[in-house]
């Protein structure tokens, strides 16, 4: 996915919980390279990722229809991109 249009996706849509890679509903479930390994269903991936925004988890919504396909892939991207570089 396009890692620059999904950093524009996160900023408008997941920011308000997840600034910085943080979790502020849910602290230790950060959007950080080793949370993502360790609670992520399915694991640290694209593919996870987009299934989590997609259908949404406990307190987190869904996006599955408030976003396009391609912006949740875009957004995933850049979670994994972000992960990588440590949200710096
Ligand atoms: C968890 C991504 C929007 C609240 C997560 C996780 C990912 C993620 C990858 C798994 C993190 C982990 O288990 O360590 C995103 C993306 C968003 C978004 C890409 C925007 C498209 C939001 C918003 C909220 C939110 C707006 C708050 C209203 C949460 C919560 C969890 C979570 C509470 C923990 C869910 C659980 O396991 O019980 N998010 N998120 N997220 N997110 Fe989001």
């Amino acid at each position: 996915g396009d890692v620059g249009a999904g950093e524009q996706i996160f900023n408008a849509n997941c920011a308000a919980c997840h600034a910085g890679g943080q979790n502020v509903i849910m602290p230790e479930k950060t959007l950080e390279k080793d949370a993502l390994e360790q609670y992520l269903a399915g694991g640290r991936n694209e593919k996870a990722i987009i299934t989590q925004v997609t259908n949404g988890k406990n307190a987190m919504p869904a996006f599955g229809g408030r976003l396009s396909d391609e912006d949740i892939a875009n957004v995933a991207s850049y979670v994994i991109a972000s992960s990588e570089a440590g949200w710096d």
